[in-house]
């Protein structure tokens, strides 16, 4: 049987408690000797047991049985996904890629992983790996779980249907869900075929950016976040676990569903969070602010203001600054810039960009609007509002250079040629007599 629907609770990393069977959650305490309903009682701690308050997650699973009840691992064979970084000289050109291509052979979200570039290390818990991924069918004996990484899973086509071992999220194009490290889930797809963006984050947990002179509301609320109530499955059979550990996937029998917790409490948990919730805050006079100011969530790394990796948005805005260059600037970064477009058109390119597709701008590897774009943007009549609409972009920001795959650098999807789109940028220079 199972207890599987959509039902959320809301709150950012909120200490949750639900329940799938009346009674079946302690009350007053973790681990009783016999908990209800003949369940096992079993700890995710996600963070040092001695993490400071505001950092520390864990949650309490009661589940049918204990994660520990599996077969033996064994290798299991998807090299398209990896956090093989390559460690050999890295070319610093700007690149580009068109959407992967939708499946030519059968495959559910594990096999259509394609790895695109990356830094730090699972091993280290520092660093990202950034991925595609493109799928056609369910996983339906298979579940995955990823002991490496936190996951943010970003739709561009078709629904994600997820059941995970704590309850069901589903998320469309312009939302977005994350799988904590270590939890066990299984994906369908109800759209049929699906594309999009997964950022394995190695490092500190994903976080709410603080929000300094702005106040106490804006950017993402954390009243948006969604996270599920519990949900359960009570069955038995020939199913497959596959998991990612330190690079490399593994699979084991497993004779039940790992989505057996029938009751939890913690602040470990999954989420969905709708980026057409984002409120975006930008300049009413003129400039714009640095992209910062669009950051969803953030995971930190040792060094203050310096994150590991932000996740940053371009939603629908208004664009009102005076005397002012609208579009993004011309600009080079220390931190490295991979790019993404769920919707729509971004508003720094005319064309090339396009939803599915992917930019890399590595640390001072200069970018910026295409010439088109500064024509349009260098002679725009200033006294009327311009409306950004119907676009969702988006950015993986990280502190360390990413290191392009090797099958990214030679992949048929990519634009050998991106970074003749600044060829053409006319010299308009002229010294004076
Ligand atoms: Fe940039």
């Amino acid at each position: 049987m199972t207890s599987a629907s959509e039902r959320y609770m809301t709150g950012f990393g909120n200490e949750f408690a639900s329940e799938a069977l009346p009674g079946a959650l302690p009350q007053g305490q973790n681990s009783p000797q016999r908990p209800a309903y003949g369940l096992y009682a079993e700890q995710l701690t996600a963070t040092a047991f001695t993490a400071p308050r505001a950092h520390n997650r864990r949650s309490w699973l009661y589940r049918i049985l204990p994660a520990a009840v599996h077969g033996a691992f064994t290798p299991l064979a998807q090299h398209a996904f990896h956090n093989d970084f390559g460690r050999g000289p890295l070319n610093p050109e700007q690149m580009r890629w068109d959407p992967l291509p939708l499946p030519g052979a059968p495959a559910d979200f594990v096999e259509g992983l394609f790895t695109m570039a990356g830094n730090g290390s699972p091993a280290a818990q520092q660093g990202v790996a950034v991925h595609l991924y493109a799928a056609d069918r369910d996983m339906t004996t298979r579940y995955f779980y990823d002991a490496d990484a936190e996951l943010l899973l970003v739709p561009q086509l078709g629904r994600l249907h997820i059941a995970t071992e704590l309850g069901v999220l589903q998320v469309e194009p312009q939302q977005v869900a994350v799988i904590p490290r270590g939890i066990r889930f299984r994906v369908a797809l109800p759209d049929g075929p699906a594309r999009g963006y997964v950022l394995e984050n190695f490092g500190a947990h994903l976080r709410l950016p603080d929000l300094g002179p702005i106040g106490a509301n804006g950017l993402a609320n954390p009243r948006d976040f969604q996270t599920p109530q519990a949900a359960y499955e009570d069955l038995q059979g020939d199913f497959e676990l596959v998991a990612k550990f330190q690079g490399h996937l593994w699979r084991a029998d497993i004779g039940h569903s790992p989505l057996d917790v029938v009751a939890w409490h913690g602040n470990c948990a999954p989420y969905r969070y709708d980026l057409r919730r984002f409120n975006a805050i930008g300049s009413i006079s003129f400039d714009h602010p640095d992209p910062s100011i669009f950051t969803v969530l953030t995971s930190p790394s040792h060094a203050p203001g310096t994150a590991s990796v932000d996740f940053a948005i371009f939603p629908p805005r208004w664009l009102v600054a005076q005397h002012t260059f609208r579009p993004p600037w011309f600009h080079r970064n220390v931190a490295s810039e991979f790019m993404g477009l769920v919707h729509g058109a971004y508003d720094a390119k005319a064309g090339g960009f396009v939803p599915g597709g992917a930019s890399l701008h590595n640390s001072m590897s200069g970018h910026g609007p295409d010439p088109a774009t500064f024509a349009r943007a260098s002679s725009a009549d200033l006294s009327v509002p311009d409306a950004i609409t119907d676009s969702m972009a988006f950015m993986f920001e990280t502190a360390s250079v990413l290191r392009a795959t090797a099958q990214a650098l030679v992949a048929p999807h990519r634009q050998r040629d991106y970074g003749q789109c600044w060829a053409d940028l006319p010299r308009n220079f002229r010294a004076p007599p």
